[in-house]
């Protein structure tokens, strides 16, 4: 098709040459042709977070994202963090400060939190909550959210 731009991905540690429409999301490219489902679709709109994943180390919206921008990119999704037998930290703290429910938000979540900690920004549990506000939780369990990634805060400082 005339239309297909190649597109090169490293996604969670391997390589990929897509041919993609120039308008398909990273959202898109990583749900149907990648079949990374851990990536959720909540409002393609940017306004949920359910999208989230690490571009070159930093959150993104993959929904807002056209593929053929992260041309030569690095993306993390949720499947390229942890794994059942050894959880990356932020997902063990969600477990245990019961930071989900249905689950929905929460790959966009960890994306997000990691990324946070990254940025090393967030001083305070206010700012914190300030920086994850693009993250919503339709079910209520943003202060079991806030609570993993301060614990997490505080374990690595
Ligand atoms: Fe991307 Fe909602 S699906 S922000
Ligand atoms: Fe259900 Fe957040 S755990 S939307």
């Amino acid at each position: 098709d005339q239309n297909n731009q190649s597109v090169a991905l490293m996604v969670n540690g391997h390589q990929h040459r897509l041919e993609l429409k120039p308008w398909v999301s990273l959202l898109d490219a990583l749900r149907h042709t990648l079949d990374l489902t851990g990536t959720k679709k909540g409002c393609d709109h940017g306004q949920c977070g359910a999208c989230t994943v690490l571009v070159d180390g930093k959150r993104v919206l993959s929904c807002l994202t056209l593929a053929v921008m992260k041309d030569g990119s690095e993306v993390t999704t949720i499947e390229g963090i942890g794994s059942p037998d050894s959880l990356h930290p932020v997902q063990k703290a969600f477990i245990e400060h019961d930071a989900f429910q249905c689950g929905y938000c929460t790959p966009g979540q960890i994306c997000s939190a990691i990324g946070l900690l990254e940025e090393g920004k967030g001083e305070t549990r206010e700012e914190v909550q300030d920086l994850m506000s693009g993250n919503l939780c339709r079910c209520g369990a943003n202060r079991g959210i806030i609570n993993a990634i301060m614990a997490v805060k505080n374990e690595t400082e």
